[in-house]
């Protein structure tokens, strides 16, 4: 049995989330609810296989992929989101964002659109710009805590920009919707329609709450198979970000040898080997630990939800379908995103992720980390509605 109301010290533990307390001088006893990472021990068969490793056989040389890993990934598709890949259309990289920038690079030109629907997850934009390519913003239309594709708009952008490929995020970060069948099909029929190839993006592909399901881009489009590249990951369904290690889907053969020669020139060939044994102990053991992890979030989920509503009840909160990740509209409260940001951190202690991050339709947001001990949630609640009222503000 798994206990996550338990509070995990992580100071001091080299963590992104919760080091960069100190490193950026906030008080002390700032909660950290920012990066997207679980305050929760992962699953034992992860932490046995790579104990297992580390300690039995004290040799990390050059590694080879663990036989059966992409089998496992794939066994978990299908049997958690119906949709059948074949382990050979799988390409490995240190992480997704990485493969977002290889796929860039491969497949567009300098100066090519890049279609995505802000706000989303901000390495989409540093990954195109980066990349010399240019960012065709069509932005999610917002009715109150809901987030819908504007599909006019959607088509318009490409067919005017010179739009080659599209990042989909699905289910979408920050905003939590999680796509119908029907939306990834008109997404899809817009696309195949302008030549335009899809990217999507499925790393939270398992964080969905029920009547919401996720559908897997190439179930709603098994057409598309050649047009579409699926990135997916076990670091966040598991929790295990720090081994870098994602799963990129490229059906097409022809699409999937010249990403492979893209990734052999940038020099990334092979993936660490701790990645590899993590990968496949939690896509052949861990679904039990998973089911545990996702009914404490969605109850996460709700209980924030009340929380805010009885304490701050003028703030919106997105409707949370997918991810575990809360968008939650402070504008009301008049400040300004480095004022916003500033109340946040010096007087109410809690560090979320500032929604101007993720593009300027998040100014007025924060995004709140709900992977994390049910009292962590209650006590940022308590501590924001306290500093609103010192001062003055609601
Ligand atoms: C939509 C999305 N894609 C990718 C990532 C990060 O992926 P990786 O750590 O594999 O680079 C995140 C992390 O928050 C995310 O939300």
């Amino acid at each position: 049995m798994y206990n996550f109301d338990m509070i995990i010290d992580r100071h001091n533990t080299h963590s992104i989330k919760w080091d960069s307390i100190k490193e950026n001088a906030c008080p002390p006893d700032t909660l950290a609810m920012g990066t997207a990472d679980m305050d929760f021990e992962v699953c034992s068969a992860v932490a046995e296989a790579l104990a297992r490793r580390a300690a039995g056989h004290r040799i990390y040389g050059y590694s080879t992929k663990l036989k059966g890993c992409d089998e496992a990934v794939c066994d978990w598709m299908k049997k958690r989101h119906g949709w059948e890949p074949r382990p050979e259309w799988i390409l490995n990289t240190p992480g997704v964002v990485c493969a977002l920038k290889m796929i860039i690079q491969c497949f567009t030109c300098p100066d090519d659109g890049i279609l995505i629907t802000r706000p989303v997850y901000y390495p989409f934009m540093r990954s195109i710009e980066g990349n010399g390519r240019r960012i065709v913003n069509s932005p999610l239309l917002r009715d109150g805590s809901h987030y819908d594709v504007d599909f006019d708009d959607f088509e318009e952008k490409i067919r005017r920009n010179g739009v080659t490929m599209f990042l989909l995020c699905n289910p979408h970060n920050p905003v939590g919707r999680v796509w119908t069948a029907d939306e990834l099909r008109r997404m899809g029929e817009i696309c195949a329609r302008h030549h335009v190839l899809i990217v999507t993006d499925e790393i939270h592909c398992d964080f969905t709450f029920a009547p919401h399901r996720f559908v897997p881009f190439l179930v709603a489009n098994p057409h598309l198979e050649n047009e579409v590249v699926v990135c997916t990951a076990p670091s966040k369904t598991f929790n295990l970000p720090g081994l870098k290690y994602s799963n990129i889907f490229v059906p097409s053969r022809e699409k999937r040898k010249k990403l492979l020669d893209h990734l052999e020139r940038c020099g990334i060939t092979t993936c660490n080997l701790f990645g590899y044994i993590a990968c496949k102990a939690a896509y052949t053991r861990g679904a039990s630990w998973f089911d545990g992890v996702l009914k404490y979030l969605k109850r996460n989920s709700d209980f924030f939800r009340e929380s805010m509503a009885r304490e701050l009840p003028m703030m919106v909160v997105s409707e949370l379908q997918g991810t575990y990740l809360a968008w939650v509209d402070f504008s009301v409260l008049g400040l300004s995103d480095k004022q916003l940001y500033e109340f946040m951190i010096y007087d109410a202690h809690v560090r979320l992720d500032d929604g101007i991050m993720f593009g300027p339709e998040g100014s007025g947001f924060q995004r709140f980390n709900l992977g994390c001990p049910r009292s962590v949630i209650g006590e940022s609640v308590t501590r924001i509605k306290r500093a609103a009222d010192a001062r003055g503000l609601i």
